[in-house]
């Protein structure tokens, strides 16, 4: 049993660049048709964006466009707008994610698609929330983390690089299109029973500070008694009014760090996290694996509270525990003992891993042509009964002929808009 869960649904894909599309591939991967919607000649700017070779799609338009189909449309002409009226009709889902306006002015904002077609779903992706001061801005990923607080929290908390820093992982991208799915997903649930689409609206902004609940969180506490006893500034260090960056200290209550390893004087990534756990079992267990178990006995180590207190001591022996040793062997050695551990990964190492190559985590596509095999991040997670299947992307336009035919439209018509430039980019002369 295969059974793709989104087996049957339609989806007209009117995104670009990577939050809109991230949401579409998870689409396509759970089995939807996915009918991406390109500028003739143009496609989405990402075919061309940091290329590896000016003449074939960048890797960062192969990784977020997998399994779908494309349309070369232009949906400002008349024929355009006929097109994509009859695909809405079709559709179960319609996604978009151009800047704040612009689905108005082509004619398809959500009461437009709903008048269309009531079953249809709306998915809309925006920089801000419509109740926002800062809802007309357009957003690319370190605008969502800026104005998010993700920013301002991330980082080192003194000297020189004491400045607002952004994530590696895509706060305000990627994770925007997953939280744009989960609300397509729910709003597919809900037309089961009211037979009816809705309008599901998702922020950048608003995905990104989900992720930063728990600073809100330190935010009312420190509000309350004026500081935070897991930050590195506590107890000797000076609380402002609003939540500091924190280095690499764990979000919770455990006491966590980062620690150099054997080999961290050439290998920028030779570090372990090792994080202490409250209860006392779990310290216990911790002593031993360290060779502590001096601090059972000592109460400036012995509670958590107290550990809170001294934790640049405590800090200070853990490093020295980890120096002459590689993070493998301190991740082997520590977590024998229970103690949660885990080294620090580069892309390359995660990217040689053959384990990661599971069928999901990371999965190896093969585009053909010039391109060959590329590798991509799979489907995050698993589903018992159904497995995802991974195809290439398509070339602009490449399934244009197919979708018109399927909408019923003549090889005469489509011969038509290709020459008028509905579906193919006009020739220079007769613009
Ligand atoms: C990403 C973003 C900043 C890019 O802005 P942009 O450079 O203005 O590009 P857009 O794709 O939004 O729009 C450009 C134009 O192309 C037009 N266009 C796009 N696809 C089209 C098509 N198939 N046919 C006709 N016109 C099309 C749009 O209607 C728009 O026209 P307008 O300027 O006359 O209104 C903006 O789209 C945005 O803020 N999006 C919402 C947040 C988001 O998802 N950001 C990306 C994170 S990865």
């Amino acid at each position: 049993m295969n059974t793709a869960p989104l087996q049957g649904i339609k989806v007209v894909d009117f995104t670009e660049v990577q939050s809109g599309p991230s949401c579409t591939q998870m689409l396509a991967w759970l089995g939807a048709e996915v009918i991406k919607i390109e500028r003739p000649g143009v496609g989405d700017a990402t075919r061309k964006e940091l290329q590896f070779d000016p003449t074939l799609p960048s890797y960062y338009f192969l990784q977020l466009n997998s399994d779908k189909k494309s349309l070369a449309l232009d949906a400002k002409t008349p024929d355009g707008k006929e097109i994509l009226t009859k695909l809405i009709k079709e559709a179960d889902i319609f996604v978009e994610n151009l800047h704040p306006g612009a689905m108005d002015k082509l004619g398809f904002s959500w009461e437009a698609v709903h008048a269309l077609n009531p079953r249809c779903i709306y998915g809309t992706i925006k920089g801000f929330p419509v109740s926002s001061k800062f809802k007309d801005l357009k957003a690319y990923e370190p605008i969502a983390q800026v104005t998010a607080a993700a920013a301002s929290t991330t980082g080192w908390y003194e000297g020189e690089y004491n400045v607002p820093t952004q994530s590696g992982a895509a706060l305000g991208d990627s994770n925007t299109g997953m939280h744009l799915t989960i609300g397509l997903l729910a709003a597919l649930a809900q037309r089961e029973k009211t037979g009816e689409g809705s309008y599901v609206y998702q922020s950048m902004h608003n995905a990104c500070l989900n992720l930063c609940r728990i600073k809100t969180r330190d935010q009312l506490t420190l509000d309350k008694i004026g500081y935070l006893t897991q930050f590195p500034q506590y107890p000797d260090g000076k609380f402002g009014d609003f939540v500091p960056r924190s280095g690499n200290t764990e979000g919770s209550g455990v006491l966590g760090w980062t620690y150099k390893c054997k080999g961290w004087e050439t290998d920028p990534n030779a570090y372990v996290y090792v994080i202490l756990q409250r209860g006392a079992k779990e310290f216990e267990l911790a002593c031993k694996g360290l060779g502590f178990e001096d601090w059972l006995t000592n109460p400036d180590y012995n509670t958590a509270d107290a550990r809170d207190r001294h934790k640049q001591e405590i800090i200070q022996r853990i490093q020295g525990f980890c120096i002459d040793k590689d993070k493998y062997e301190v991740t082997a050695m520590l977590s024998k003992f229970g103690i949660p551990v885990g080294p620090v990964m580069s892309t390359k190492e995660i990217m040689d891993d053959e384990t990661a190559y599971d069928g999901n985590t990371l999965v190896k596509i093969n585009q053909g042509g010039k391109i060959g095999e590329f590798v991509t991040v799979g489907c995050p997670f698993t589903i018992s009964n159904y497995q995802p299947t991974y195809g290439p992307c398509p070339e602009l336009g490449g399934n244009t002929e197919e979708v018109l035919t399927e909408l019923g439209y003549t090889a005469d018509q489509i011969a038509e808009f290709a020459k008028n430039g509905t579906t193919a980019p006009m020739p220079a002369a007769a613009k």
